[in-house]
């Protein structure tokens, strides 16, 4: 489904360079639940970027059912960022819809699927609201409704809970694994939390730090929805930590 092949990127700031990556190599199962966990700095996002197709690697090579990533693919991959950017002068519902528009699909048609996405987060009867009357976490789920309305076949997630309170957090997680079970979606999730992690995910790559690598997959076979006190979760949550805090020694 998805392909990263020997991913390394490096940035190059006046005469600095920074190596963000090395030689990250993944594949991710069509229909996973799969996440990407490191500490701040890591290059978590840069790695996002470039399967996205927003930044081109400087060696290595992105896959998507076969097709090299070149460039960004809407349509095929869909971004929920930490902040929702989402347009204030537009209404929930032709928020949920701008994708659609995007892509030309007809007026009737992106208003129904717009209305079916907005259920699907849990935010039917706000489809007249503006972005700034609703609190955080429903702009979230605004923002996941967007990228799920353009049907993709991917939907990658840049910390999309980092922003809220941890008690919004939780129940986010909890709603998107309801979403994930009704839709199927192959989803690439970026987190530092461990939690959030253990919670959600099929597997799990942990990566480190100074230059950003890929350290261990961690396969997480606990029935879904999953209880964040169940001894599984402990048990994954507690197995990340030690390989996170074993990492951060080699470095620090
Ligand atoms: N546009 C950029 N120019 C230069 N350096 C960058 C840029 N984006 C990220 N970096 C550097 O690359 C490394 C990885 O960053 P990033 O991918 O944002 O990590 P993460 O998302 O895991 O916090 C960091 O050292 C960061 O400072
Ligand atoms: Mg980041």
């Amino acid at each position: 489904m998805l392909r990263v092949e020997n991913v390394t990127h490096r940035y190059q700031v006046g005469e600095v360079v920074v190596e963000a990556l090395r030689d990250v190599n993944l594949e991710v199962r069509k229909s996973e639940f799969f996440t990407i966990i490191g500490p701040s700095g890591c290059g978590k996002s840069t790695l996002l970027n470039i399967i996205a197709g927003l930044i081109r690697p400087t060696a290595g090579r992105v896959f998507v059912n076969g097709t090299e990533v070149t460039r960004p693919l809407p349509g095929m991959m869909a971004y929920v960022f930490q902040q929702p950017l989402l347009l204030p002068w537009r209404t929930v519902l032709d928020n949920v819809a701008f994708g659609l528009e995007m892509m030309g699909v007809e007026k009737r048609e992106r208003i129904k699927r717009a209305k079916e996405m907005l259920q699907l987060v849990g935010l039917q009867g706000f489809e007249k609201m503006y972005p700034s009357e609703l609190s955080g976490g429903m702009q979230q789920r605004v923002s996941i409704a967007r990228a799920l309305a353009v049907n993709p076949s991917i939907l990658l997630m840049d910390e999309p809970f980092g922003a809220l309170d941890e008690q919004t957090r939780l129940q986010l997680g909890i709603e998107l694994t309801k979403i994930w079970m009704l839709t199927k979606k192959t989803i690439v999730f970026v987190t530092h939390s461990l939690s959030e992690a253990a919670l959600l995910s099929d597997r799990i790559a942990v990566m480190c730090a100074r230059p950003g690598r890929v350290i261990d997959v961690l396969e997480v076979d606990a029935d879904r929805p999953r209880d964040p006190e169940s001894p599984e979760v402990q048990r994954v949550r507690s197995r990340l930590w030690d390989l996170l805090r074993n990492a951060a020694k080699v470095t620090a």
